[in-house]
């Protein structure tokens, strides 16, 4: 009983739910459950990837997950907010998603190659996702009232978080000037977060659904969409561990780390039984 009301009262639907894992055994046809194991699949191959290109710069894998499992690693603020119906998933896919590929595209091009390599297949893959989530969205959209309304519930949820997963505005980017100078950022973050704005808008009305900013208006004389405010307390808030479910997805995090040990205690014994048969 005081587990639920607790978890009412930060907003964050089940203790352990991570997104995606969420919803794989809840949804709604065998082929979407198919899918949504293919993206969760790339994402943890996005990790190692990142990782690799990581431990290039001399850090090891080890330093790494120590330092994300100990709260030292800063991860992005999105994956600390809920998500509450299928509709999250298409949500998910369509915005978080969409908003990766906006940032990612530009480093594939980056001046560090070990990453912007990592980069040119994680977009790919990003794609796909961005597709599946726009997918569901459609359908639900062409469902019923009620399918409808948990699409545009979800909209309404998700949008000003997918805003903020381009940083704080350019006059705030503590980092931005030194990545620009040396080549790895090539847009800043107000110029993405304009670039998808741009485009996501028109999908929204496609979907006949209202993106949730009363003074969202295209201003005809720069091609831009104008926007609302975005609440930066929010985001300090959520980086800061105090988002919905920051503290939940952290403790589901560090129990799969502790739950794997064996997996990784196992593979360790198998690798060095095999190098010394190699070394007799
Ligand atoms: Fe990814
Ligand atoms: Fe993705």
């Amino acid at each position: 009983m005081r587990k639920r009301k607790s978890r009412r009262k930060t907003g964050c639907p089940r203790p352990t739910a991570a997104p995606e894992g969420n919803w794989l055994t809840r949804a709604p046809t065998l082929k979407r459950k198919a899918i949504l194991l293919a993206k969760i699949q790339d994402e943890a191959g996005h990790g190692l990837y990142l990782y690799s290109a990581a431990e290039t710069l001399g850090v090891s894998r080890n330093q790494m997950v120590a330092d994300l499992l100990n709260g030292k690693a800063k991860y992005s603020s999105i994956f600390n907010y809920p998500a509450t119906t299928w509709a999250d998933i298409g949500a998910i896919g369509w915005l978080v998603d969409g908003a990766a590929i906006m940032n990612q595209i530009p480093l594939c091009r980056c001046s560090y190659g070990p990453y912007s390599r990592a980069m040119i297949r994680i977009c790919k893959e990003e794609s796909f996702h961005q597709r599946q989530g726009f997918d569901i969205l459609v359908t639900l959209c062409n469902g019923t009232d009620e399918q409808k309304a948990m699409a545009q519930d979800a909209l309404n949820r998700w949008w000003w978080p997918s805003l903020m997963m381009f940083g704080p505005g350019d006059k705030d980017s503590k980092h931005s000037a030194q990545s620009m100078a040396w080549k790895i950022k090539r847009f800043s973050n107000d110029e993405l977060r304009q670039k998808f704005i741009d485009v996501t808008v028109p999908q929204a009305e496609f979907l006949g659904l209202k993106v949730p900013d009363d003074d969202l208006e295209f201003d005809e004389s720069t091609g831009h969409y104008r926007h609302g405010e975005i609440d930066w307390q929010e985001f300090v808030d959520v980086l800061a561990g105090n988002g919905p479910c920051n503290r939940q997805r952290m403790a589901k995090r560090r129990k799969a780390h502790d739950d794997g040990a064996w997996v990784r205690e196992a593979a360790r014994a198998y690798a060095e039984k095999h190098a010394a048969k190699d070394a007799a």
